[in-house]
């Protein structure tokens, strides 16, 4: 375990068995051949890479840069779009991939973004679930694990850019914060 984790929250084999299990949910209720797959940045990357080998349709995948935390333990609050280009999906089905429905903000406002640009479904796929009262009106379609609110790093989650690499979802030693 790294030096700065207090405890490892969810293992590999738990991540993998449950990702075998979601990915089945989503090949039974959503997914289907044209589908484009939106990549929330940086955080969804590890486990996007793991969710979509998981998907046998044929898909395209989009990558969006999305802020709301700049590195530090609480959101902004502002969900700002980084890229120049937004992702073609009009007429298409959408799956959004993001690390952690916590507030529900971003997801919120990339469902409408990606509604407004002519998607014809959207919904989206959380490894993490925060339960909570949600600020965003979102609630997660399909979702790995439930946590409790603390902040959790590994498996693509960072502390000011750091931990991401981490095979395992962990909290971090209270005086790391
Ligand atoms: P909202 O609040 O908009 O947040 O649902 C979504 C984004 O915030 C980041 N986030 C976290 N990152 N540990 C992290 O490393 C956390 O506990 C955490 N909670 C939220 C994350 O990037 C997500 O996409």
């Amino acid at each position: 375990m790294h030096r700065d984790v207090e405890r490892i929250l969810i293992n590999e084999e738990e991540i993998r068995e449950r990702l075998d299990f979601v990915a089945k949910k989503v090949m039974a209720e959503f997914a289907c051949d044209g589908l484009v797959v939106v990549i929330l940045l940086k955080g969804a990357l590890v486990f996007a890479a793991d969710m979509c080998r998981r998907l046998p349709v044929t898909m395209t995948v989009e990558c969006l840069n999305i802020s709301s935390y700049h590195g530090d333990i609480k959101t902004s609050g502002k969900v700002e779009f980084l890229d120049k280009k937004m992702p073609e999906v009009a007429d298409k089905k959408v799956l959004i991939m993001d690390d952690i429905l916590d507030t529900g903000l971003t997801m919120r406002a990339v469902t409408d973004a990606l509604l407004a640009l002519g998607a014809a479904e959207v919904r989206n796929c959380v490894l993490l679930n925060k339960r909570k009262q949600r600020a965003g009106d979102c609630e997660a379609d399909f979702k790995a694990f439930d946590i409790d609110d603390e902040f959790v790093i590994g498996y693509g989650l960072d502390y000011q850019g750091r931990y991401r690499n981490l095979p395992y979802v962990g909290v971090m030693k209270q005086g790391d914060i």
